[in-house]
């Protein structure tokens, strides 16, 4: 079976072996690629046309107990500049989102002791208060069930938490010893259980991936099968571990993109930040590869330049209504159209 033969039996069957998945990603070609992405925009074609989700992300802590190695805001760094936003900031936050059409709220932050399960608690009952029609979408990595069950309760509807990567060998060298593969993956199942939509994802060209690797999170993928499935290229950050590693390629970003959709033909896909970092129109090229979401920044412009994951993040210094409107021109430009709806998942 040659690489053409397996994309028509993905196509049809949305499933492959783990050493049919390793043999696609390591035979692909550039001609393979476009076949790829026309297959994936039929496919998205067909349940989502050409609209593309938006949702509002909203930075509110850097602060981080964790450690992982390819992360700017780890606790190891001491040269990041750490802030949390409080409750009224986040607030105005949304509302600002809110009047520019956002109808999806993403609040994203490190593993900070502050907010504990009580204040996540008080901020997502006022938010949901404030905008009872609106997403609310937490990002706030590993908790125990009761407290995903807890802000469930209390009006949070989606949950974000990557899976990094599914191989526990491959795991262990990208995170300190005490986090794990195993937990991070049950983290995940508890979030479905309850009644979360769920994303999950990767970072492609991480440090010590391998194509093997990657037919393993396309495994877990299908397993899983989310709700939502974040996928960007690993970047270097010049104050960790990694600093010196390369980071990974446009080109695999974006055939991973298409195999996703293949994959999964319902599945919500984020041409993200970081692909839009890589190349400047790497979230165009993602929308053509088969993605249908993006995800601007609300977070206030003050504190942009703290929230560094990794170098060079797009976005920085811009207002949220020039990255709202940027983001429509850009989805414009190659056909598409940002839509304000809350855009949830066909894949349940
Ligand atoms: N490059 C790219 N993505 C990164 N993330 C964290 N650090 C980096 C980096 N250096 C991703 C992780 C995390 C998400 C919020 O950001 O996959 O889950
Ligand atoms: Fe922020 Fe383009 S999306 S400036």
């Amino acid at each position: 079976n040659g690489p053409k033969e397996l994309i028509d039996k993905l196509h049809k069957n949305q499933e492959l072996s783990l050493e049919e998945w390793t043999e696609l990603i390591k035979n692909r070609t550039p001609e393979l690629s476009e076949y790829l992405f026309e297959l994936a925009r039929e496919e998205r074609h067909k349940y989502y046309g050409h609209d593309v989700y938006v949702r509002g992300l909203i930075e509110f802590t850097n602060y981080c107990r964790n450690d992982c190695l390819y992360c700017g805001i780890r606790k190891s760094n001491a040269a990041a500049h750490r802030y949390r936003l409080d409750e009224d900031t986040i607030l105005r936050c949304c509302q600002e989102g809110y009047d520019l059409g956002f109808r999806t709220f993403v609040l994203q932050g490190g593993e900070d002791g502050y907010f504990t399960e009580e204040r996540i608690i008080h901020i997502v009952r006022r938010i949901r208060e404030h905008f009872p029609q609106c997403a609310i979408t937490l990002s706030i990595g590993e908790w125990k069930k009761d407290s995903y069950q807890a802000f469930f309760d209390a009006g949070a509807d989606r949950y974000l938490l990557r899976h990094e990567t599914y191989n526990p060998e491959h795991y262990a060298k990208l995170h300190p010893p005490i986090l794990s593969a195993a937990h991070r993956q049950q983290c995940l199942w508890d979030l479905k259980d309850i009644g979360y939509q769920v994303g999950t994802g990767f970072m492609v060209g991480a440090p010590y991936q391998t194509p093997e690797y990657l037919a393993e999170d396309m495994l877990f993928l299908k397993e899983l099968n989310p709700h939502m499935v974040g996928i960007g290229p690993f970047i270097p950050h010049h104050d960790t571990p990694f600093a010196d590693q390369p980071a990974g390629t446009l080109e695999l970003t974006l055939f991973m993109l298409g195999l996703i959709r293949l994959m999964l033909p319902k599945v919500l896909l984020p041409a993200t930040t970081a692909l839009g970092t890589i190349h400047p129109k790497g979230r165009e090229l993602g929308i053509l590869a088969g993605a249908n979401v993006v995800m601007p920044n609300l977070s206030p412009t003050e504190v942009r330049k703290d929230y560094l994951l990794y170098d060079n993040k797009i976005c920085t210094g811009d207002e949220s209504a020039q990255c709202r409107h940027c983001l429509e021109r850009r989805m414009a430009s190659v056909g598409y159209q940002v839509v304000t709806s809350r855009g949830d998942s066909l894949n349940i």
